[in-house]
């Protein structure tokens, strides 16, 4: 397993694995690996040569008030999950590596980030958008991997490889989750015991939504009001939103129909978590 932080090195190696015929897969992650990350390596790995990862915690997805600076940050772990899941390469650039003194340019996908996430993170997708891009250039993966757990950030980055042309097929893996059913985050590690026992509510609540909507319900308000209440009376989290939307473009629905998304954040003490289901009314 190689460590690169070096942009040139990293693209002179991977376009040497081109040449000579290798498929590339990439999973780009912040770092702080889990076995959410795990199972994106496993699927990476079975459908390609070579496998990379990159570790790299972006300063420009982060709000001023939002955790930059106290994001977990341990390589030395990573590195050995890595090594466990067979990675042929991790790309670990500093800050200064991938944005250096002078940088100007920025990717911003336009519409489906300015609802869920985007109403309360101004500005994250754009600094998603931007060093996803950037690792696509560097990388020059055949195929992309990420996480359903993050829905919108999937569908904002699917989109912007459709609208901007780059030459990568996006492959979107299932969530996975802890035992009681939270979904795996680095973030997770944040959470009191007595919070993330709390946390498990989230996916009761979204699993309900779903045999609700599956029985018939096609009512949104009737849908996100149980999910209100169920939320409220079995923990001390505080709802950002709640929110069903159409699964490709993200639009709020006022009618359950098609396949859609049930998507939450919710705060548990300063920890905002996210979730998300897919549902096919
Ligand atoms: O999901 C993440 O860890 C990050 O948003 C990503 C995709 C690695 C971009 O920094």
């Amino acid at each position: 397993m190689r460590v690169i932080r070096s942009v040139k090195t990293m693209q002179r190696l991977v376009a040497k694995a081109r040449r000579a015929g290798k498929r590339v897969g990439f999973v780009p992650t912040m770092g702080a690996l889990h076995e959410g990350h795990a199972s994106l390596l496993r699927r990476c790995r079975r459908e390609n040569d070579i496998v990379v990862l990159s570790i790299f915690v972006n300063p420009k997805q982060f709000g001023l008030k939002e955790d930059f600076a106290k994001y977990p940050r341990r390589e030395r772990d990573d590195k050995k999950l890595a090594k466990r899941e067979k990675v042929d390469i991790i790309f670990v650039p500093s800050v200064k590596e991938m944005y250096p003194e002078g940088y100007l340019t920025y990717i911003e996908v336009e519409k489906i980030t300015k609802v869920l996430c985007g109403k309360s993170r101004p500005g994250h997708f754009r600094g998603v958008t931007t060093v996803v891009g950037k690792l696509l250039n560097i990388v020059m993966p055949d195929a992309l991997y990420l996480g359903q757990k993050d829905a919108q950030q999937a569908a904002v980055l699917a989109w912007m490889v459709r609208d901007l042309n780059f030459p990568v097929s996006v492959r979107i893996c299932s969530t996975v989750r802890e035992t009681g059913g939270l979904a795996m985050s680095s973030r997770n590690e944040y959470l009191t015991a007595d919070q993330r026992r709390e946390a498990a509510v989230l996916y009761r609540s979204l699993k309900e939504a779903r045999q609700s909507v599956i029985a018939g319900n096609h009512s949104v308000a009737a849908t996100i009001g149980k999910m209100r209440s169920r939320i409220r009376r079995e923990s001390s989290g505080r709802i950002d939103y709640i929110e069903c939307v159409a699964a490709d473009t993200l639009a709020p629905l006022k009618r359950i129909q098609g396949k859609i998304i049930i998507a939450l954040a919710v705060w548990f003490g300063k920890t905002r978590l996210i979730d998300n289901i897919i549902v096919r009314a």
